[in-house]
């Protein structure tokens, strides 16, 4: 083991606070006893923190319409050969009741940034929702402190948005129109509005360095996040960095196991695109540091139109074939299923 190496790991096991050196020297952790070492310390934090628990977050996309021109995404709107489509309000409570009958204590509601569902239209929904006694997490991109408002007034808990790459140069060439600024502002009001946020970042996105994700850990701790996505970055064909290569599964796995050292507390997802570069990946991911699963809720035959990226995994099957799915696996590893919304990690104030 290199001594740079092995000092910040000793500092993460101490309880320290990591500098962007130590970040930078862990998430480099070479392959054989290093990277052993990294994992086995994330997972003794994650059950200490988490304990064996993994939690299911029902995923409905409820609609693949996108104002957007994010370089990496196959929804953008420039990508004029997805079949577009739309849930409506009806059919995303009925896919919730699903969600909640299967045994999810959290439902998610992602879709492109679509402003056909308007503030109130999705509080309804929300409402209508909340009534499953779920917790409901929102994850609709970018819109105004009012909106926000209006659906954490309507029961919303948490909301999830990637903040994608905390070098700003980056961002502002992957995601023409938009502002990181902006994301920032967004992320900020939702802090202030009471929800339980989550953000986090893509990984190997072309360009990136050791040092912008170490950078994306300290902007994840100074967001004191509740919950970090951290997935590795798939090319789609139809996007302009459709030529790119994907992000690493390695630095994936070294980029969540340090995570859970940076932010202890956070729920972390072994994400779908884990399980899409590799049959295995979610497993590891949940035995390198994640406590948490999504599944897809979506009915099965908006599934394929909801292509982000390809290769999606789950998309010919059903709610009730992922469910099981999941449960074997989590069975397989030891673990058990999270009862109940399972909200923050994070300790409670003193009184
Ligand atoms: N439109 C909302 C937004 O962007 O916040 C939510 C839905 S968007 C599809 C959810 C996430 O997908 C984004 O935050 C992004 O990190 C991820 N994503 C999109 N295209 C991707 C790709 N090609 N590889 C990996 N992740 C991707
Ligand atoms: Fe739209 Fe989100 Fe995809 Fe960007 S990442 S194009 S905002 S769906
Ligand atoms: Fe969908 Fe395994 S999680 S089939």
């Amino acid at each position: 083991m290199r001594t740079e190496f092995a000092a910040s790991l000793e500092r993460a096991a101490a309880g320290e606070e990591l500098t962007r050196e130590d970040i930078i020297n862990l998430l480099a952790a070479a392959q054989g006893a290093e990277e052993v070492a990294l994992y086995r310390l994330a997972d003794s934090v994650r059950a200490r923190v988490a304990g064996d628990e993994v939690h299911l977050r029902g995923v409905i996309e409820f609609s693949n319409y996108c104002r957007r021109h994010c370089c990496y995404c196959g929804l953008r709107a420039d990508n004029a050969k997805l079949q577009r489509y739309r849930l409506m309000p009806e059919d995303i409570v009925a896919a919730a009741r699903r969600g909640a009958e299967l045994g999810y204590g959290t439902i998610v509601l992602q879709s492109g940034e679509d402003p056909w569902y308007t503030g109130p239209m999705l509080a309804e929904i929300i409402r209508e929702i909340k009534k499953l006694g779920v917790a409901v997490t929102l994850c609709v991109g970018e819109r105004t402190r009012d909106e926000y408002a209006m659906w954490r007034e309507a029961g919303a808990d948490r909301y999830l948005l990637k903040h994608e790459t905390a070098n700003a140069d980056l961002y502002a060439r992957l995601h023409p129109g938009m502002s990181w600024q902006e994301r920032l502002r967004c992320l900020q009001w939702l802090r202030e509005l009471g929800y339980q946020v989550g953000s986090g970042n893509i990984i190997g996105l072309p360009g990136q360095t050791l040092a912008d994700l170490a950078d994306d850990l300290i902007l994840l701790r100074q967001l004191d996040v509740e919950m970090a996505g951290l997935g590795p970055f798939i090319p789609h064909p139809a996007t302009p960095l459709g030529g790119e290569p994907a992000g690493s599964l390695d630095l994936t796995y070294r980029v969540v196991a340090t995570a859970r050292l940076v932010i202890p507390y956070a729920h972390l997802p072994a994400t779908t695109a884990v399980g899409t570069l590799s049959p295995t990946g979610r497993q590891l991911a949940l035995q390198r540091g994640a406590n948490v699963i999504m599944p897809n809720l979506t009915p099965t035959r908006y599934r394929a139109d909801y292509q982000i990226y390809p290769n999606k995994i789950c998309v010919n099957e059903g709610p009730e074939d992922c469910r099981h799915c999941l449960e074997g696996m989590v069975r397989a590893l030891g673990r058990r299923l999270g009862r109940g919304p399972g909200h923050t990690l994070k300790p409670l104030p003193v009184q």
